[in-house]
């Protein structure tokens, strides 16, 4: 693969970075503060090139240029960037609930675009990363797994709004997530048990789960009831759950307030700052 630009080096770039590094592939790297370069460079990256200047990187060399900053600081780059662009580059976009229209608008020409939507499950290889192209090119999609196959697994949206339902759910879920054990984790030590322990049984109930579920190859129901017995204390608890579809309510019902904020991103001239 020829080389790359990633352009913002917060939470989720210094990730991407770190896979283009393991796998060899070159990668320029910029954002604009300059103590986070500095931080990078002290790195010493073998494949990682850190770039403080825009006008220095030979734009027309470039395979993919991803953006990786805030949606509200996107305008604000697409506009530094619009006159180095060039028809051959694939622009890559990291952005949480900007659309392909929009960024077109800020950038005033059309360019291949593709959205990649993954969480920070990046770092050990396990995103499920939501993709979605607003060109013509059947073979990019595979092109675009093999490259980019640090990241995990992908899946390919025909319509580009399915993207936000998939941002609430999957970008946001390894929060989701952690606040659930982190509910435990808080219950536990209320019960008696010390944080230490607690978190070591709480990581052993997440990794055993996960390990459960892939060498059983079942699904999630099985488990259940493998867990909950006819008439013990864990079926009257999930009943309590199930009671009156409350708990998965209480989620649809988050997901779609998200996923409204997310849809809202590209009507208002204003940005909510989202993930
Ligand atoms: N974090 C996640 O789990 C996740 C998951 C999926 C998608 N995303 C998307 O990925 C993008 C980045 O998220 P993040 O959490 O990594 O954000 P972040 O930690 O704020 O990192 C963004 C970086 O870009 C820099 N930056 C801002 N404007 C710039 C400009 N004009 N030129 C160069 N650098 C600039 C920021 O510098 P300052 O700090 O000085 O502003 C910061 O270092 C967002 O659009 C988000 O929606 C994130």
């Amino acid at each position: 693969m020829s080389e790359s630009l990633i352009i913002g080096c917060g939470n989720l770039g210094k990730i991407i970075i770190e896979g283009f590094e393991r796998r060899k592939l070159k990668l320029i790297v910029y954002d604009k503060k300059k103590t986070t370069l500095e931080e990078l460079k002290k790195k010493k990256y073998e494949k990682i090139l850190i770039q403080n200047n825009l006008k220095n990187i030979k734009w027309a060399n470039l395979k993919y240029i991803m953006i990786c900053v805030k949606p509200k600081d996107i305008n604000v780059l697409l506009n530094e960037i619009k006159n180095f662009l060039k028809k051959k580059n694939i622009l890559i976009s990291f952005a949480a609930g900007l659309d392909v229209k929009k960024i077109c608008r800020a950038l005033d020409q059309k360019l291949r675009i593709i959205r990649l939507m993954p969480n920070i499950l990046v770092k050990v290889e396990k995103s499920s990363t939501g993709a979605y192209k607003n060109f013509n090119d059947n073979g990019i999609e595979n092109i675009i797994e093999k490259d980019f196959n640090f990241f995990g697994m992908f899946t390919w949206f025909k319509k580009e709004e399915q993207i936000n339902f998939f941002t609430a759910l999957y970008g946001g879920g390894p929060a989701y997530v952690c606040f659930f054990f982190q509910c435990l984790f808080n219950i536990s030590k209320k019960n008696g048990l010390g944080p230490k322990i607690s978190k070591e049984m709480i990581l052993s109930l997440l990794h055993g789960t996960s390990e459960f579920l892939e060498i059983e190859k079942s699904n999630f129901s099985e488990i259940i009831s493998k867990v909950a017995s006819k008439g013990g204390t864990t079926e009257e608890a999930l009943k309590f759950f199930k009671k009156d579809s409350k708990f998965i309510n209480f989620w649809k019902k988050v997901l779609k307030w998200q996923k409204k904020n997310l849809d809202l991103c590209n009507e208002f001239k204003f940005i909510f700052v989202i993930l």
